[in-house]
Formats: C-alpha cells, sequence, structure tokens
C-alpha cells in the first residue's frame, strides 16, 4: 500500500535574530498509511508542532521533503496549497482558533466550501448537515465562537476541518484543552468519521492512556528526533528507550 503521507529527513532550523540558530526537528522520517491513527508524542519542546507545521506547510523546511498522496509537497504555496487543503486539514489545540471571532461558525465552516467552490446557499446547508454528523443542532450555525462551549466549539472546528473531504486530520493537542468527558465525546466523533469516511488521524497529543486507546502506532519525539516507534501498548509496556520510559513514568 502506497503512504499518503510520507515525511523524509524532515530538519528544521530556527535562526532567530541575536541567538544561536536552534535546530527543532534533526532528521525525521516517517510514513503514514491510508486509514491509520498516528500518534506523535514527546515532552514539550521536543519538536512535535514543529514537524505537524512542517507538514502542512505553515512552516518551510530546512530541508528534507513531504510527499502526500504520491505529490512531493514540500515547496508547495499559494494555489498549489489549496489543492494540498483538499486532502489535508488540521484542528488546533484552542477551538476558537479555527473560525473568525466576528462570524458565525455556520459561516465559518461555509467559508472553506465556497473556497472551494460550493455555491453560497449550497455550502450554508452543508455546513449545517456537517454540524449536524458532528453531533450540533442545526441553529448552531447561527451562533458565534463565543457563543458555544469549548468542547462543541471543538465539534465545529472538526466540521469545518472535514468539510472538503480531506483524506488526513492532523490533530495538534486538539482536545488537550477539554475536559475528559468532553474529550471522549470528540473521540467518539473521530472514531465514527473515520468508519464512515476512512479519514487518517495525525495525533499530537500528551496523553499516553488516550494514544494507547485511540492511535494504531506512536512516534517517540525527544529532542528533535523521533526515538521509538510501535504500537502505543508494547511501547508503554516495553519501552526501549530510557527516555520513552521516563516520558511514561512522568504522564502515569
Ligand atoms: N519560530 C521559532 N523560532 C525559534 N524557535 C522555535 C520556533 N518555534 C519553535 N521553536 C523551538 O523549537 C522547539 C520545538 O518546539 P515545538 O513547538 O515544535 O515543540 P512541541 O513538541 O510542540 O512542544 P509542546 O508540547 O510544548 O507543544 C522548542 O524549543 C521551541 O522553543
Ligand atoms: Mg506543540
Amino acid at each position: 500500500m502506497e503512504p499518503l503521507l510520507k515525511a523524509e529527513h524532515l530538519t528544521k532550523t530556527f535562526h532567530s535574530q541575536g541567538r544561536e540558530a536552534y535546530t527543532a526537528v534533526d532528521d525525521v522520517s516517517f510514513s503514514m498509511f491510508p486509514g491509520e491513527k498516528l500518534a506523535i508524542i514527546g515532552e514539550s519542546g521536543s519538536g512535535k508542532t514543529t514537524v505537524v507545521n512542517m507538514v502542512t506547510r505553515l512552516l518551510d523546511v530546512t530541508s528534507g521533503t513531504i510527499t502526500l498522496d504520491g505529490e512531493d509537497i514540500t515547496h508547495y504555496r499559494g494555489r498549489q496549497m489549496k489543492k494540498i487543503y483538499r486532502k489535508m486539514q488540521m484542528v488546533f489545540q484552542t477551538p476558537s482558533d479555527s473560525f473568525d471571532p466576528r462570524r458565525t461558525l455556520g459561516d465559518g465552516i461555509a467559508e472553506s466550501l465556497i473556497n472551494h467552490g460550493a455555491g453560497k446557499k449550497e455550502a450554508m446547508l452543508q455546513a449545517e448537515d456537517l454540524l449536524g454528523l458532528c453531533g450540533l443542532e442545526k441553529e448552531f450555525a447561527k451562533r458565534y465562537p463565543h457563543e458555544v462551549s469549548g468542547g462543541q466549539c471543538q465539534r465545529a472546528a472538526i466540521a469545518r476541518a472535514i468539510a472538503i473531504g480531506p483524506k488526513l486530520l492532523i490533530l495538534d493537542e486538539a482536545t488537550s484543552a477539554l475536559d475528559v468527558t468532553v474529550q471522549k465525546d470528540i473521540l467518539e466523533l473521530l472514531t465514527k468519521l473515520k468508519e464512515e469516511r476512512n479519514m487518517s488521524y495525525l495525533f499530537i497529543c500528551h496523553d499516553i492512556a488516550l494514544v494507547q486507546n485511540f492511535c494504531d502506532r506512536v512516534l517517540v519525539m525527544y529532542h528533535g528526533k523521533i526515538v521509538e516507534e510501535g504500537v502505543p501498548d508494547e511501547v508503554v509496556r516495553h519501552p526501549r528507550e530510557a527516555y520513552t520510559k521516563n516520558l511514561i513514568d512522568c504522564i502515569l
């Protein structure tokens, strides 16, 4: 099977003024297959967000290549990006980051559809359906981000992210800000969407128990490198690296 996403030798060195160059991601390679739920864990500052920001092209790579669905997207910009966002979308830690505070959730979701060619009326109807799919009543389309709870806003953010039918959803701490029961609801929603749409998830997370329950495979990052990879249960029970063992002991 062809990988959906292939990251090869990704490296990111930041050159900030007045400071020494800092390599936040150092020669990271991994593949993701269609339908897979892959987690990246690692202590704060280990480079997880930098990896996903390179993958989604929010950040230029220093070196390495990114292949999405067989296409080298490493240096894509502008209009080319629009094409890749049909296949890959992100959900952020702060649910309201996905929306403009001055516009309704319905408008926010419809915007994504309109950007990809839908008519205005049709987009609004689809936005309501998507909210429904994500467990929110139609009337939520008329609400503003500040008029809903964090969990409801994250459902709407997922509705927005899946609107144009991406194959890959990248979730960077997308459930971390939510309380455990809401977290569980969101994971159930993701599981349902995966079954209905055969989606793949790249899941950045601090919660090892959640990774064990939800993900098929985990990468452990430390100081910008992947130090361990495996099935979450095995990695938790028999960590090969001292760092992974420490990380798990700290989290559990
Ligand atoms: N724009 C930047 N300029 C300079 N250094 C940066 C920049 N962005 C990130 N870094 C540094 O790169 C390292 C990795 O950051 P990154 O955000 O990828 O970590 P992370 O694993 O996502 O951490 P967390 O779990 O806290 O979100 C950190 O030391 C950070 O300070
Ligand atoms: Mg991060």
